[in-house]
């Protein structure tokens, strides 16, 4: 086969891409003929209104749904026409994902959480361990391994989401609203935590509704009626970090 070697190729490449879904009652057209290139290395955010169809492009680009019509390419694979077995083997070995909710199991240690894809991957106990634990130093949680999700903070539960996005050390990261539940303090904090990640490389494309975090990106996607409206480069990049230590300080109610 004559496929170029992987890091010459766009890590995602959308063609005409469609998505319809459909039953006796209606057809909603979620997706109108999108095209759309994602190179290695950059942060994309995705905006626009409730029902432009952010979620529906975040779950092709992920693997988890088909399109229509159109070809969607990931990592130089035509994913499109694969069996569903073979999508999930691509999406294991290329995509890790951030839900707004955290999607942690309750009463389940940080630690035990973020070894769960590991355990579906046979790796050894031993090495889980270890995995995961580096996973949540990473992004500063050391010393909260053996808290279940009830005794974090809601940017705390992120960062283990995010953790367990990461111990399978994929290149891409997907994440919807993964912002929506925290406040600006905390968001400020993830995204912080995202760039650095986006620093060493790792893909990062992220459903935002709001203005200062799509500022965040180097990029940002407009959806509108299942389109992409416009696909501009942020000039006015906000530093997480430097936004973060801005802010007016927490009160003290010491
Ligand atoms: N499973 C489904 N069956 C039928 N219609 C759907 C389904 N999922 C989404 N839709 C419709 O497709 C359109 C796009 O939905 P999508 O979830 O992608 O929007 P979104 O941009 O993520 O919105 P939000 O900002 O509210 O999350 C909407 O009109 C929605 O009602
Ligand atoms: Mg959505």
């Amino acid at each position: 086969m004559n496929q170029a070697p992987s890091n010459e190729v766009p890590l995602i490449e959308l063609h005409e891409v469609s998505k319809e879904y459909r039953s006796e009652a209606f057809v909603v057209r979620a997706l109108r003929g999108v095209d759309l290139r994602i190179e290695r290395g950059d942060f994309v955010a995705m905006v626009g209104q409730s029902g432009s169809g952010k979620s529906t492009m975040m779950n092709i680009i992920g693997c988890l749904d088909r399109p229509t019509y159109g070809r969607y390419i990931l990592d130089g694979i035509d994913v499109t026409t694969r069996s569903n077995d073979a999508r999930a083997i691509v999406r294991n070995r290329l995509i890790g994902f951030i839900f707004q909710g955290f999607n942690l199991l309750p009463r389940t240690t940080a630690l035990e959480n973020v070894e769960l894809p590991l355990v579906y991957r046979s790796v050894s106990g031993k090495e889980r361990r270890e995995r995961a634990r580096a996973a949540l130093e990473s992004v500063g949680l050391g010393d909260r391994m053996h808290h279940t999700p009830n005794q974090l903070s809601g940017g705390q539960q992120q960062r283990v989401a995010i953790a367990r996005a990461l111990v399978t050390s994929p290149p891409l990261l997907l994440a919807d609203e993964p912002t929506g539940n925290l406040d600006t303090r905390t968001s400020y904090e993830v995204l912080g935590l995202l760039q650095e990640l986006n620093a060493q490389n790792i893909t990062i494309v992220l459903v935002t509704h709001e203005h200062d975090i799509a500022a965040c990106a180097k990029r940002v996607v407009s959806m509108r009626d299942g389109k992409v409206q416009s696909d501009t480069v942020s000039t006015e990049r906000i530093i997480a970090r430097e936004a973060l230590a801005a802010l007016p300080p927490l009160e003290d109610h010491a």
